[in-house]
């Protein structure tokens, strides 16, 4: 079958498509056939070789969600589950191919009138979103501030923390037109990526998918008993002397935190997930997508991210 896998880590170039063997379900996983893969933020990260400490070698298939139809299942999957349309994370890679596997956990069935497409920009970042939101302790009337707001997780959040009736919702994003599409989705204040702009001067909750360079002068911004949540390291890591900043802030009483939904139990994030697809069939929470591309062309998908020009998710068609 077709896929792309990373040959050398750095640019898009070092992508190519690849043939590879069908994989066989193994006990508690599914096959897919995909209809849909989501070009996701860590996706790029890995590829540039921000992770590479963590352990990936050349060869690497990125890709994390993929929705489509189950074909085959493992050792102790029901049999039910085949030929029905579901969304499913592959783990940190495995999705840039025809047919993925994935963990029945991590499987959840799609409603009729959500295309697949429109579901893989939606299966990771509207939970992360929701649960970042929840581990910030964000409540009604706070001002919020969403560092990285044009991709899918930054829009999940403006849109919730906007249904949960924040005080104001502030974002960074590289443009002012990027900026008008983000008040359409509930921000109130527009920044600049380094916080420069009318708005707010301190916030109550931020979540941040960035981090990187600037993520001190962020923390600086925080309201007394303020929450950053960090969600994604699209900028990098953080400098350093990162502590240095929280502990000049000590009498604030600031709090900082990660958040991964890998800390999320299974039951619960598959049901926030099948909620939010819900959702999004009821027009609650929109799914925005930049493009769609054949697999093929994944490379250009990651050129077009690392360009600045996606807004929301691009997404890949076997
Ligand atoms: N916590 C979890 O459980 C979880 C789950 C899945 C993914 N993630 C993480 O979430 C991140 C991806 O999220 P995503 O797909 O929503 O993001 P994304 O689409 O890759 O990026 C979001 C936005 O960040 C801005 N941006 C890009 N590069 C930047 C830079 N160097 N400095 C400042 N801003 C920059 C861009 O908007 P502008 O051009 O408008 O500024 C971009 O549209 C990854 O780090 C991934 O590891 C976390």
């Amino acid at each position: 079958m077709k896929s792309v896998s990373i040959q050398t880590f750095g640019s898009p170039e070092g992508m190519r498509v690849t043939d590879i063997p069908v994989p066989s379900p193994q006990p508690g996983e599914v096959l897919v056939r995909t209809e849909a893969i989501g070009v996701g933020g860590v996706d790029a990260v890995v590829r540039r070789g921000t992770l590479g400490s963590y352990g990936f070698t050349e060869g690497f298939v990125p890709g994390s969600e993929v929705a489509g139809v189950v074909t085959q299942v493992g050792d102790g999957v029901e049999q039910a589950w085949v030929g029905r349309r579901v969304w499913a994370f592959t783990g940190v890679g495995g999705g840039y191919v025809e047919q993925a596997i994935a963990k029945v956990g991590d499987v959840v069935a799609l409603p009729d009138d959500l295309s697949s497409i429109d579901s893989v920009t939606l299966g990771s970042a509207a939970p992360v979103a929701h649960f970042a939101l929840e581990h910030a302790r964000f409540s009604a009337g706070e001002s919020v501030l969403v560092r990285g707001a044009a991709g899918s997780i930054g829009i999940a959040v403006v849109e919730l923390a906007a249904t949960a009736g924040a005080g104001s919702i502030t974002v960074t994003t590289s443009s002012p037109a990027r900026g008008a599409r983000l008040r359409g989705f509930g921000a109130t204040h527009v920044l600049d990526r380094g916080g420069n702009g009318d708005g707010p001067t301190e916030f109550d909750v931020i979540i941040d998918v960035i981090a990187g360079a600037s993520l001190p002068s962020f923390v600086e911004r925080l309201t007394p008993n303020g929450r950053i949540v960090l969600v994604g390291v699209v900028g990098g890591p953080p400098p350093a002397d990162f502590g240095m900043v929280l502990m000049g802030a000590f009498r604030k009483s600031l709090s900082l935190s990660t958040f991964s939904l890998d800390t999320v139990p299974t039951a619960d994030r598959d049901r926030t997930r099948a909620e939010y697809f819900d959702a999004a069939v009821r027009g609650e929470i929109h799914p925005v997508v930049e493009d769609v591309l054949p697999l093929s062309r994944a490379a250009e998908a990651h050129q077009r991210m690392d360009d600045g020009q996606v807004f929301g998710r691009i997404v890949l068609t076997p």
